[in-house]
């Protein structure tokens, strides 16, 4: 039998809305209450550079009022350890951040950038936070987070969610491949970035996957049905895939 798939809800986009007018509504983390009692497994949140959507205080309410595991979604810079450090979250998903970019664009060169992100993967992990790396689904960056020693890569599947046709086709099999790659060598695949109600079933259906991180999608959902029913659609489907 295969493993239950986890959802991981990303609420950034909750403060995004919030940061629009500033002030208290919507409140992220009366979101992730709401995740979770529609079946969220974990609650994940990007504290950017700029603190564009989730800011500092966000993140201490998190820490302070969710049971869910927090995954947080940080750039290797050393403010950014600094934080997750002095949190400890349950995880820490190393991602690429470029200031001018409008959402995360691409996965983490990790083969490129080995030396910068061994300190950081370290760290945290001495820490007992347990590492993600969020890269494309290539062979070169599974070895590097194998050689990283990151117990969980997080696949970029923006290329499988935008792709038509033959690309998507062709990119559906590179994150099954990958998936499988990362789970013969002991590293738990987890994967997110674009996933909808249209395009979740095949990415849900790798059976090596272990957990997805949707966001965008489904608070832009709950603008028309409520965020528990996106959630818990999200969640049927998953589960149906499986
Ligand atoms: N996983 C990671 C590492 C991300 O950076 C993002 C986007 O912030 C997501 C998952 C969720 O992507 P989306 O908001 O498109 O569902």
């Amino acid at each position: 039998m295969t493993r239950k798939l986890r959802l991981g809800v990303n609420i950034d986009h909750v403060a995004t809305i919030r940061n629009a007018r500033g002030g208290e509504h919507p409140d992220p983390v009366r979101a992730a209450h709401a995740a979770a009692r529609a079946g969220a497994d974990g609650i994940t949140a990007h504290l950017r550079e700029d603190r564009r959507h989730i800011t500092d205080r966000d993140l201490d309410r998190l820490m302070a009022e969710i049971d869910l595991p927090l995954n947080l979604e940080m750039a290797a810079t050393p403010e950014m350890l600094a934080i997750a450090l002095a949190h400890r979250p349950h995880a820490a998903c190393i991602v690429p951040e470029k200031r001018e970019e409008r959402t995360t664009e691409g996965g983490l060169d990790a083969a490129g950038q080995f030396a910068t992100l061994q300190p950081f993967v370290d760290q945290l992990t001495a820490a007992g936070i347990r590492v993600s790396l969020f890269i494309e689904p290539s062979e070169r960056q599974v070895d590097a987070a194998l050689r990283l020693a990151a117990p969980v890569v997080e696949y970029h599947t923006g290329r499988f969610a935008h792709g038509t046709g033959e690309d998507a086709v062709v990119e559906l099999k590179r994150i099954a491949d990958a998936a499988a790659l990362a789970a013969k060598n002991g590293i738990e695949p987890h994967a997110g970035h674009g996933l909808t109600f249209a395009n979740v079933a095949p990415i849900a259906a790798i059976p090596q996957i272990a957990e997805l991180n949707i966001g965008h999608f489904l608070i832009g959902e709950a603008i028309f049905t409520g965020l528990e029913a996106s959630v818990k659609r999200m969640r049927a489907l998953m589960d149906e895939a499986r």
